[in-house]
């Protein structure tokens, strides 16, 4: 195992109305908040009656901007940094999923620096200094609650680009698992199949750890008896709570520290979405049993066979090859069950137009991946993925 310092400092309030606790915490920070949300959802759901009741009774003053984007765009963290200049802000609090949360991230970063908030999404080391982000999360899937990552697009270009800085993970998050009733059976299938996603790029590394392979198994095994249980049942409290911490603990560096881990799919996917604005889970879900399929070999078969023994239970007594290839059909499985498209068809994407360049730009980070992807070998799993 590496070494490693862990230190994962964001205070999580968990469960049914812990949002009482809201103007004690947001208070420690400041008084002037920016509420930062998406396309009305919390209008819709009640929640952001809950948290404005009770900073009017507390006499806590904010400021808001909404309508920030799925795939958040730099355009909006723009308008939100002008904001919190204008007003003095001093604690952002995002309220929604992961682009909310992602876009307060990069406002809170680019108020002190004094050039254009896109300079520090392609070079998180000019951050200088990061205002407080206290966040309530309303959909169980990137981990942004409790990570250090924002994931930023910038359409005039093209790029779908992540940045991260350590005073970028929320000070304070509130996690409330029936905030997560209103989603979509598609958003909740979408967030579940990014949960597996983030686990299983750490599951995947050349470095092993394990203990951390263990709780990643252990992980999976959540989102497979929740994932589907939540669209069922889109009230099921236990279901949304598993899926909720699932999705904090797939990212927040618990099941990655002592491994080398070098991301795969989400590479490739933040092309789909730069270039085609699709919904990211759905891009991972559609990728993944391309990936598997692809990096299958001789030096892989062990580590997808335990997949397969310890994830989806198939008999040990066989056959590497035979339990990896009925490891990768189950995940491919499990994600049709939860109803999301399977094909880049499905998602509107019908040609290679962009296949080139996305595929260029993809395999930068690859070459240490996993198994390392050149150009080439994105393009094709792409291509295998239409
Ligand atoms: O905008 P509103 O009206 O709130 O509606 C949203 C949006 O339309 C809706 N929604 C959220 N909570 C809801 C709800 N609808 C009803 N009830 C609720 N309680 O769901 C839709 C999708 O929301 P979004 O925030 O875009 O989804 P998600 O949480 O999946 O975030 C996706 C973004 O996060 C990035 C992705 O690339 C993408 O841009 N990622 C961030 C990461 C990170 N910070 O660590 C890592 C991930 O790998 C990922 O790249
Ligand atoms: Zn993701």
């Amino acid at each position: 195992m590496e070494n490693f310092v862990y230190s994962v400092p964001t205070t999580v309030y968990f469960g049914k109305g812990q949002v009482r606790h809201i103007a004690d915490i947001v208070s420690t920070y400041g008084k002037s908040v920016l509420l930062v949300y998406g396309g009305g959802s919390i209008k819709r759901n009640g929640i952001y009656d809950a948290v404005t009741d009770i900073f009017q009774a507390n006499g806590i003053s904010y400021h808001e901007l909404s309508g920030v984007e799925p795939n958040p765009r730099i355009t909006t963290v723009r308008k939100g940094v002008e904001l919190c200049r204008k007003e003095g802000i001093e604690v952002v609090l995002p309220i929604g999923g992961g682009s909310t949360i992602d876009c307060a991230k990069v406002i809170a970063a680019a108020v002190s620096y004094e050039g254009d908030a896109w300079d520090i999404v392609l070079d998180p080391s000019k951050i200088v200094s990061v205002l407080p982000i206290v966040s309530i999360l309303t959909l169980a899937a990137t981990g942004s609650e409790m990570d250090t990552f924002a994931v930023i697009s910038n359409l005039e270009t093209n790029d779908k680009i992540g940045t991260s800085h350590e005073d970028m993970r929320p000070k304070a998050s509130i996690l409330d698992p029936s905030y997560t009733f209103s989603v979509s059976a598609y958003q909740t299938a979408a967030g579940t199949a990014d949960i597996m996603s983030h686990i299983l790029e750490c599951y995947f590394s050349n470095v092993e750890g394990f203990m951390q392979d263990r709780m990643a198994e252990g992980l999976l095994k959540t989102c497979i008896e929740f994932g589907v249980k939540a669209i069922e049942n889109p009230e099921d409290y236990e279901a949304r709570a598993n899926l909720m911490w699932a999705s904090s603990w797939a990212i927040n560096n618990f099941i990655k520290l002592g491994k080398v881990v070098q991301w795969s799919v989400h590479p490739m996917e933040h092309q789909l979405s730069a270039y085609y604005d699709i919904t990211h889970g759905v891009g991972l879900a559609i990728l993944t049993p391309h990936w598997m399929e692809y990096v299958l070999n001789d030096q892989t078969v062990e580590k997808f066979k335990a997949y397969g023994v310890n994830v989806w239970g198939i008999a040990a007594n066989q056959d590497a090859y035979a339990i990896a290839k009925e490891a990768i059909q189950k995940t491919k499985a499990y994600f049709e069950a939860m109803k999301l498209p399977m094909a880049l068809r499905e998602v509107g994407i019908c040609d290679e137009t962009h296949f080139d360049v996305m595929a260029e730009k993809a395999s930068a980070s690859l070459s240490k991946a996993y198994v390392a992807l050149s150009k080439e070998d994105v393009k094709e799993i792409y291509r295998r993925a239409l």
